[in-house]
């Protein structure tokens, strides 16, 4: 069997944190007098911090100083990990340790490849850290998916091509990445949401060793 890099992103992949990062961002904009959608907050999945306030801001029609900008982040990060702190293995998503533990069993290159600074400690809580070979996250990298920068890193890492690599991404942004760096691109979400995406999954157990094994041989 051939070896391929497999490469997770995180947050809306292995663990359903979307909701935690959603009610931080809503409680931010509501203490700013602003409200935000969950039809906008598509638009931050995937997308760094800082990116995500700029966005925010702007729905808001609010500028405010660097320093603020600061303080609104990190603000914005101690709520989420009050959230994170309260993680254990009950919110991984369905089917996810069993296509972690079948690529691990295969030999197959696994990584993880996410926007997100808190990558580490959210695996450690979910008791997921040792899956992954590598880990590729928001400390690593400069450019914001939909830039590639964050697979290329990871592809890279595995000692791997990035056209050997297949992507499990949940955000319109991280299938552009995928897609950029010529990589093979599963979408876990909504056919609506992730046309883009090479091939699209509600989740994890609609995903089965004969298809890992095709994507692999391909
Ligand atoms: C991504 C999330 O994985 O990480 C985004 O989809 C989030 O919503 C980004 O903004 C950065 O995460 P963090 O944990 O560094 O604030
Ligand atoms: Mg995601």
């Amino acid at each position: 069997m051939k070896t391929k890099g497999f490469i997770f992103d995180l947050d809306g992949v292995i663990v359903d944190t979307a909701k935690y990062h959603f009610l931080a961002w809503k409680n931010l904009a509501n203490s700013l007098g602003f409200d935000f959608t969950e039809i906008q907050n598509e638009q931050l999945k995937g997308v760094s911090r800082v990116e995500s306030l700029k966005k925010i801001l702007a729905w808001g029609n609010t500028t405010v100083s660097d320093e603020k900008f600061q303080e609104l982040m990190a603000l914005k990060n101690t709520e989420y990990l009050e959230f994170i702190n309260k993680m254990d293995d009950s919110e991984i998503l369905p089917d996810v340790p069993r296509v972690l533990d079948y690529l691990i069993e295969i030999k197959q290159g696994v990584s993880l490849g996410s926007a997100s600074k808190n990558a580490r400690t959210i695996l450690e809580k979910v008791h997921l850290l040792s899956k992954f070979k590598t880990i590729v996250d928001g400390n690593d990298v400069s450019k914001a998916k939909p830039d590639p920068e964050v697979f290329l890193n990871a592809a890279k890492s595995l000692n791997i091509k990035p056209e050997d690599c297949v992507v499990f991404e949940d955000s319109v942004a991280g299938i552009q990445a995928a897609n950029t760096a010529h990589m093979v691109s599963i979408g876990i979400g909504s056919k609506d949401v992730l046309h883009e995406a090479d091939y699209i999954f509600n989740d994890f157990t609609e995903i089965s060793t004969e298809f890992i094994n095709k994507i692999i041989n391909n």
